[in-house]
């Protein structure tokens, strides 16, 4: 029998977490390749449209990574997408996409160790909760 490869869309802040997927592959650090980075320049452009449309379209995970609290290049930009996050969770589980599909993390520039962990981590937990399925394309 074939294993669930699940696929997970990361969005992740240019300064830290970008930089530390970087340097975990300089560093050959060794994670799953089920992830998509996209870079952003910071977690609070990220749009909550951005993870309900990776999911419309075929993610089963979605993660937010960026600066530690207070680090934020651009001040705040952290905070709002804590916010966010908690909102897109209690959205989600209106449809059925369980808390742990949707991740926020604060990953430095120096963590490329802790960002391999966090990949490994979620692919694997994602791989045993199986493909998602959720009524969200019936809605939109
Ligand atoms: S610049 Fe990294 S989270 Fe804002």
């Amino acid at each position: 029998m074939e294993t669930f490869e699940p696929t997970i869309i990361a969005f992740v802040c240019n300064w830290c977490t970008y930089t530390a997927a970087d340097l975990a592959g300089t560093s050959r650090q060794k994670y799953p390749k089920n992830v998509r980075l996209i870079k952003v320049m910071c977690t609070g452009m990220v749009d909550p449209k951005y993870v309900l449309k990776a999911f419309l379209q075929g993610a089963d995970a979605v993660l937010i990574s960026g600066c530690h609290p207070g680090d934020c290049h651009y001040i705040n930009g952290n905070y709002k997408a804590r916010r966010r996050t908690k909102l897109l969770h209690e959205i989600l589980s209106r449809f059925g996409i369980d808390k742990k599909r949707l991740r926020l993390t604060w990953i430095g520039a120096s963590d490329g160790i802790e960002f391999a962990a966090t990949i490994r981590k979620m692919v694997e937990e994602i791989r045993e909760a199986g493909p998602l399925q959720s009524d969200l394309k019936m809605v939109i």
